[in-house]
């Protein structure tokens, strides 16, 4: 018999929380749970999803104890798992991330270069309060963190928090996979990766058949080449929008500059930037195709199924964001050992790069949690990206820590995105500016 888990959101109101409740419920043989409850900071917005969730679940799981609260105590007490995403600042803050930088002709994005360093700086607060709840509430719990930008939350989880069990998390690799195994005519679980980077910054050395050991690298390289990542066929509900699809088609120019491995479709903003912004509009950005697309999508879903008084027939969607942190979970509670992407402390798995560094690398994961595997030596050249890239990230939560205005200006300075000290040092004092209330002083 599987012992029942306990569960609680933090970020209750995400866009993202419906579906991975849907997959939860689709997954209680697996993942069999007795209790589930939401925490947000914004409670008339999680209210929303609250209350169209409890409609659902007691339609669909009338013995799963559900709640919702912004009371911390109420919320971390008695859990198993934190599944984490928060935004701290929301989509408003987002926007700010991401226009302000092409104010200045410079790559506006949530999770890379300047906006993801804005970004950053406010996450780690907020990131820090809920690990703190989950550690005086429920001190044997697992916080699984897909709260952005994860490389820089997950530094600062090492530096700050070296002893709590906070796992970051990102999706990007899990969907895809799904489009590399749509193109060899594979499911995901069939095939076995070896990756290595850092969050949003990495390559694939292998696609494997689990079975056969058949590498798909170069077949999927060939159909890279050609098309990027863009399949025929839909593959999941996320990362499905025409922004989306740009990025899935350059990953063809990212497989160019680096033909021996299959890219991350992150590493444009890097590779491209000049690009990314001929494509930008600055005054229509990312947060906002979010904000008129996926959520008010899901909040209109959540509003008509409270105005209905029942969710059949209701709009929420699983998607492959979901299938992962649930299978995490899964692999934690039951001890399953199964094999999986995760942002972990180097300490050799890349065998010539820096031990302290957080990477993205494949793990096993059981009840103690993760065990990196060995990804061997890596090229110079991306060495020597991954280096410059973790040295911002590493000077972000310096900044933080110390409070330091001329660290964060030379992080700034240091990400291959900006062009320009004297550009940094522009948008750090409008990024300041825009920040105040989230960002800690800086002097
Ligand atoms: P969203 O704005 O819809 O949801 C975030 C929620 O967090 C909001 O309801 C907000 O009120 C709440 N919140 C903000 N600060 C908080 C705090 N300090 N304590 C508690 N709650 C707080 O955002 P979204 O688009 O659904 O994304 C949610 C998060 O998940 C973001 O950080 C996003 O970047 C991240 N995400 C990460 C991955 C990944 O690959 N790691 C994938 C998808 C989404
Ligand atoms: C990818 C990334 C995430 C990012 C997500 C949502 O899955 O891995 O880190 O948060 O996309 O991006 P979006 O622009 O759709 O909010
Ligand atoms: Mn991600």
């Amino acid at each position: 018999m599987k012992k029942s888990q306990s569960v609680v959101i933090a970020g209750g109101g995400s866009t993202f929380t419906p579906g991975i409740v849907m997959m939860m419920l689709e997954n209680s043989d697996r993942f069999p749970m007795k209790e589930l409850k939401l925490y947000d900071n914004d409670g008339d917005r999680q209210a929303v999803l609250g209350e169209a969730l409890e409609i659902l679940l007691k339609e669909q799981a009338p013995d799963l104890k559900f709640s919702y609260t912004t009371d911390p105590k109420e919320a971390f007490s008695g859990v198993d798992f934190v599944m984490a995403h928060i935004r701290v600042g929301k989509y408003e803050m987002r926007e700010q991330d991401e226009k302000i930088p092409l104010k200045y002709g410079i790559v506006g994005q949530e999770t890379c270069g300047p906006g993801g360093i804005a970004y950053g700086m406010r996450s780690i607060t907020g990131m820090l309060d809920i690990i703190d709840y989950m550690e005086e509430y429920s001190p044997e719990a697992w916080m699984l963190n897909y709260s952005n930008p994860a490389a820089i939350v997950a530094e600062a989880c090492r530096v700050l928090r070296p002893d709590s069990k906070v796992l970051n998390i990102c999706d990007m690799p899990v969907g895809t996979l799904r489009r590399m195994s749509q193109i060899v005519g594979k499911t995901p679980d069939e095939l076995e990766v070896s990756y290595f980077g850092l969050n949003h910054f990495g390559w694939w050395t292998s696609v494997k058949d689990k079975e056969s050991g058949y590498d798909y690298l170069e077949d999927i390289k060939t159909y890279v080449a050609e098309n990027g990542y863009l399949t025929q066929v839909e593959v999941d509900t996320q990362h499905m929008d025409e922004s989306w699809q740009a990025t899935h088609k350059k990953a063809k120019d990212l497989l160019a500059i680096e033909p021996r491995f299959l890219p991350n479709t992150y590493l444009k903003y890097y590779f491209y930037p000049d690009y990314e912004v001929g494509l930008s509009n600055p005054t229509f950005t990312r947060a906002n195709e979010v904000m008129n697309g996926r959520e008010r999508e899901v909040f209109s879903a959540a509003r008509d199924i409270i105005a209905r008084g029942t969710a059949e027939n209701g709009g929420f969607h699983i998607d492959s964001h979901a299938s992962f942190i649930v299978d995490l979970a899964r692999a934690i509670a039951f001890n399953a050992k199964e094999r999986m992407l995760l942002i972990v402390e180097n300490n050799g798995a890349i065998a010539n790069f820096d031990d302290d560094a957080m990477v993205e690398v494949p793990c096993i994961v059981g009840s103690d949690g993760p065990e990196p595997l060995s990804q061997g030596k890596i090229p110079n050249f991306e060495r020597a990206l991954m280096l410059q890239q973790v040295t911002v990230e590493k000077m972000v939560v310096e900044a933080y820590v110390e409070g330091s205005y001329q660290k964060l200006w030379q992080a700034l300075s240091l990400s291959k995105i900006v062009p320009s000290a004297e550009k940094a040092k522009e948008l750090l004092d409008d990024l300041i500016e825009a920040n105040k209330g989230y960002w800690p002083e800086l002097k």
